[in-house]
């Protein structure tokens, strides 16, 4: 009997793509390196994609595992997926990517899981991108305006194509810059999004979840992204909208350290789904405001309504809110990260903050109470409490002509 989980993956034709089983690479290797495929082109005849993975967290630990287990099957990918590892030295003194490439485990952020044999992890920036035409950006988003200066003129060339996984926003004087434009501008490369209801732990231990392509023009170029990702337990359908899939992404961490903070009041249930419907609401009207571009339906896509649950259940935004608010607002974000997150990095409160900036600039912050109030908490200007507190200001739609039908 056919499950509602038997969806085969949106356009993507897999079977015709499938390495034949000689060359694969045999279980037993265990010196990929040695081992590369001299073969230039699929059994097509078209070009095969080289892949390398910007980032080694929890979430590029698992995107680099879903990745390699593709490539390794599918005709028109490369084996080898080289990692680019932010290097750091264990407390047993050796480096980190040194343990990756012997234990094939990403010890740190992705402890008790094999990562496959054809994932190398290489410290060196400029060298692991050397080769590739798709290239997976998946690094805290603080890190990526340095990350794409040290890649100006590092790039391949032609037909180089970027996918962001990254959720925030960089904000300048004129507004929000998405990673994927900031990706664009700096690189000179297009840059789709994959953004879904994905804690990375779920993932690596493969348990069902649904992801979301953002793409802008080429429906190719989403399908090649849908194929590389793709698997019998994480289904992604391509969507063509790049803003509108990014900003849910975005936004939601937001959403969560509300969440997060109405737990910590021990609000119950009802309160939580309230912050959670008045959250989306806010992040629809704000993608809207920012995009008119941006597509009511991909709210309610994996990386819209269903991100936004499960962020709001789990994940570390809510976790770390939830402690600050237990905490009665003494504890600050910053050292209730150190001591809960051990080296992963939160994104609510930055993206709060970057989000109260535009609203600021533009005089909107009475538009959007929750955002708003959000970062008011988390700056310390209002107690924990004032999150429940926000319906003595409703949403003031006459301040920005229109706005009321974005609501
Ligand atoms: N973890 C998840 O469940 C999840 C799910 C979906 C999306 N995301 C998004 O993926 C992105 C990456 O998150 P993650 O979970 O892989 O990372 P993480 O928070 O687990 O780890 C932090 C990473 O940043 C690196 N780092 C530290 N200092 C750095 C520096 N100065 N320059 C560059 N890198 C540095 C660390 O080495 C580590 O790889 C984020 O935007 C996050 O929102 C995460």
């Amino acid at each position: 009997m056919p499950t509602a989980l038997d969806r085969p993956a949106s356009g993507t034709q897999l079977v015709e793509d499938e390495k034949t089983a000689d060359t694969q690479l045999p279980s037993s290797n265990n010196s990929y390196s040695n081992t590369l495929q001299q073969q230039q082109e699929d059994d097509n005849g078209t070009k095969k994609s080289r892949v390398t993975v910007i980032g080694s967290g929890n979430w590029g630990s698992v995107a680099s595992k879903l990745i390699a287990s593709n490539t390794l099957k599918l005709s028109s990918f490369y084996d080898e997926v080289r990692m680019w590892v932010f290097e750091e030295i264990l407390p047993s003194g050796e480096k980190l990517t040194d343990v990756i490439n012997r234990t094939n485990e990403n010890v740190k952020y992705l402890p008790g899981i094999k990562l496959g044999k054809n994932v190398v992890a290489d410290p060196d920036l400029e060298h692991a991108v050397k080769d590739a035409n798709m290239l997976v950006f998946v690094t805290p988003h603080q890190f990526m305006e340095g990350i794409c200066k040290r890649l100006v003129g590092k790039i391949k060339g032609e037909g180089v194509e970027a996918i962001s996984l990254i959720k925030g926003m960089e904000v300048k004087m004129e507004g929000p810059c998405m990673i994927s434009t900031l990706i664009t501008e700096q690189l000179g490369i297009n840059c789709c999004v994959l953004m879904g209801a994905n804690i990375a732990n779920e993932i690596a231990v493969e348990k069902f979840s649904e992801a979301t392509v953002g793409y802008r023009k080429d429906k190719e170029i989403a399908e090649r992204w849908v194929r590389l990702f793709n698997t019998p337990y994480f289904i992604v359908t391509p969507v063509q909208d790049v803003e509108g899939v990014e900003l849910c992404g975005t936004l939601k961490n937001v959403v969560a350290i509300a969440a997060g903070l109405v737990d910590g009041l021990d609000m119950g249930n009802n309160t939580k789904a309230a912050i959670m419907r008045i959250g989306l609401r806010e992040m629809r009207a704000f993608s809207k405001l920012m995009f008119s571009s941006v597509k009511d339906n991909t709210f309610f896509e994996s990386c819209g309504v269903a991100d936004l649950i499960t962020t709001c259940l789990g994940g570390r935004n809510r976790k770390v809110a939830e402690a600050f608010a237990r905490n009665g607002g003494k504890r600050s974000f910053d050292e209730l990260e150190a001591e809960l997150l051990q080296g992963q990095k939160l994104q609510g409160v930055s993206t709060a903050r970057e989000v109260y900036e535009v609203l600021s600039h533009r005089g909107w912050q009475e538009l959007f109470p929750l955002f708003t109030t959000v970062h008011e908490i988390s700056a310390g200007r209002l107690p924990p409490t004032a999150i429940v507190e926000y319906s003595e200001h409703k949403p003031k739609f006459s301040l920005v002509e229109g706005s009321d039908k974005y609501y």
